[in-house]
């Protein structure tokens, strides 16, 4: 199984503040039997530039020879107009795919500005979006969900909303229904938000059946891959 969405790498976000920090979250996906994990900064085009961000990310990775999984560069941007500013998003990407880690702006609604920048990366930069920790957003609810997924973009969730147990019911029904493509831990430390993906998995087998799990190791799996799984046939549960 692989975790999606994870801040491992030192020292460029707010994500591990150092090496050994780093080094612990990747042993503690080792220990779940979690053997890759992509590695999600946070890129803010309004903050930095795309070239001094791969570059930091190329040294933090450098750094990472230590690790006993996989990992694998890729980003997490924030949709930003700044963002079109740029001609080619590619390396942001995670590495040799087309997939994009999104995270939205805090909003009210889905509104059509949002809407028509979604449809500009899918159109004119031929990148697929991967919706970063949908639960997050009010705004989104089941119908907004689908108009996502319509549009071809893909839906992450992150573990904590499984394994709070406020959030569980609505995160398993969100996952029953099919509207989840992938969970990712977006661990960002060993304290505060630590890399949980054994636990939330043993949540969803035991609560939905092993099928769903399955489910989101195939798309886990095809978006690291580079597989277009958006024209294959949707994977559904019997
Ligand atoms: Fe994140």
């Amino acid at each position: 199984m692989i975790d999606l969405h994870t801040h491992i790498l030192p020292n460029i976000d707010d994500g591990a503040s150092d090496i050994e920090i780093s080094l612990q979250m990747t042993e503690a996906l080792y220990t779940q039997n979690i053997m890759k994990a992509v590695c999600t900064p946070h890129f803010d085009p309004s903050s930095t530039s795309l070239e001094d961000f791969i570059k930091r990310r190329t040294s933090a990775l450098s750094r990472m020879s230590g690790s006993r999984i996989q990992l694998i560069p890729a980003s997490e941007t924030i949709l930003h107009e700044y963002l079109f500013h740029y001609h080619d998003l590619s390396k942001l990407c995670i590495e040799d795919t087309r997939y994009l880690l999104l995270e939205l702006p805090y909003l009210k609604k889905l509104d059509s500005k949002i809407l028509d920048d979604i449809s500009r990366l899918l159109d004119y930069y031929n990148i697929i979006p991967i919706i970063a920790h949908i639960e997050r957003y009010h705004a989104i609810r089941r119908k907004q969900i689908k108009t996502l997924i319509k549009m071809g973009c893909m839906i992450q969730l992150n573990t904590g909303a499984i394994l709070n147990k406020r959030t569980r019911k609505k995160a398993l029904q969100y996952i029953k229904k099919e509207y989840i493509n992938v969970i990712g831990s977006d661990c960002h430390d060993m304290q505060k938000r630590p890399p949980y993906m054994r636990k939330a998995l043993e949540l969803i087998e035991y609560k939905l059946g092993a099928p769903y799990c399955e489910r989101l190791e195939y798309y886990a799996e095809g978006i690291i891959n580079g597989i277009e799984l958006m024209k294959k046939k949707s994977y559904i549960i019997e």
